[in-house]
């Protein structure tokens, strides 16, 4: 039996989770604690690097602190660290890596630098168990929004497509903005979807044309598309329909992620899907890709909200699957890297 910490701190979540490997190779959740920044931020519409590492370096204690009041362990109960090392910006990264180092060296464990995105991923196992291989990973957050062929998550993570401007959650939070709903905009606009109708504004589906990247993702025109509608509504002093344009902007979002999501699953004969990050938890996105992929025979697996978006567990859990493939652990002078690759698993 073998027991992970895992760090996450690449943008306002400071995560402390701790997880424990089965000599079955399964994986147990004893602790996921987290401590947003997310109050300090909503006022700018978007995250501030410099508030957030300071964030972190006040909350990294005090969250170490619970999850082992948590799980009932000590400090020296720890076998391995695994800790996100990118990508991600890069003084909030510092804070957390450099936590690490000082836990591995004080507790004389070994530590695994290890990617964020993977780690979105593994948050999966924590909840369905391991994955099969190889299996489509449809990553959506803040920051990324990807299509991801996963042979294995100790190595062989390949990028299918990904976003060639905006990510979907930072649709989400800019169309947030336009609406006048809080920062972040992903749950308050599925909110407001829910009691508007999907079908009232026909907004674009971006890179959906028969010549279009069939995996890539844009989502900036539709995010101007939205804006441009309110700002002609505003400009004629009608009243904004919030409802329904968060349920068709949703609706749009929603449509391109599953039917291409499914496509990819499809054309590379990969029988299962998860979809994972902060965007994951929305609740017509989930719905969608229930529907479609019941009709294309494939598999769907969507961690729980609390697991979608940024944690410490699922850094613990990658760190998990990394020991239990006996993968080497990083050296003690490894260092952030803000534009790590998603085919980098660990450093
Ligand atoms: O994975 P995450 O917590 O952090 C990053 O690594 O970026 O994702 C945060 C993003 C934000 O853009 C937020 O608006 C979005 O996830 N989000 C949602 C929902 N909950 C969070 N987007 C749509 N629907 C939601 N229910
Ligand atoms: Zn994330």
């Amino acid at each position: 039996m073998t027991i992970i910490l895992g760090i996450e701190s690449s943008c306002d979540e400071t995560g402390v989770g701790l997880v424990r490997l089965g000599s079955d190779g399964g994986l147990e959740l004893l602790a996921d604690e987290v401590a947003s920044s997310v109050e300090q931020h909503a006022r700018f519409g978007g995250v501030v690097p410099e508030v957030a590492s300071r964030a972190h370096l006040e909350a990294m204690v005090p969250t170490m602190r619970r999850a082992f009041d948590t799980a009932g362990i000590a400090l020296s109960d720890v076998d391995a660290i695994a800790v996100t090392c990118g990508p991600g910006l890069a003084g909030a990264l510092l804070v957390g890596v450099s936590a690490a180092k000082a836990y591995a060296m004080a507790l004389g464990k070994p530590l695994y630098g290890v990617n964020h995105l993977a780690g979105h991923i593994a948050a999966d196992t924590l909840e369905h168990g391991p994955l099969p291989a190889p299996t489509l990973a449809l990553l959506v957050s803040g920051g990324h929004s990807q299509l991801l062929r996963v042979d294995g998550l100790a190595g062989g993570i390949t990028e299918i497509g990904s976003t060639i401007d905006d990510a979907a959650g930072e649709a989400y939070d800019k169309v947030a903005r336009v609406l006048g709903l809080p920062y972040p905009g992903g749950p308050p606009i599925d909110k407001a979807a829910r009691r508007g109708n999907p079908a009232a504004i026909a907004f674009p589906r971006g890179l959906t044309g028969p010549r279009d990247a069939k995996f890539d993702f844009s989502f900036s025109g539709l995010k101007t598309a939205v804006a441009r509608w309110v700002e002609a509504r505003e400009r004629d002093g009608e009243e904004v329909p919030v409802d329904d344009v968060a349920a068709s902007f949703q609706e749009a979002v929603a449509d391109v992620l599953t039917a291409k999501a499914v496509r990819a699953a499809t054309e590379l004969g990969i029988g299962t899907l998860v979809v994972s990050g902060g965007v994951a938890a929305n609740s017509r996105l989930k719905e969608l890709a229930a529907e479609r992929c019941a009709a294309a025979g494939i598999e769907l697996r969507v961690p729980r909200p609390r697991l979608c978006t940024d944690n410490g567990a699922m850094m613990a859990a990658l760190g998990a699957h990394l020991v239990a493939a006996g993968v080497k652990p990083s050296s003690l002078d490894l260092s952030a890297d803000p534009a790590l690759p998603v085919s980098t698993i660990s450093v």
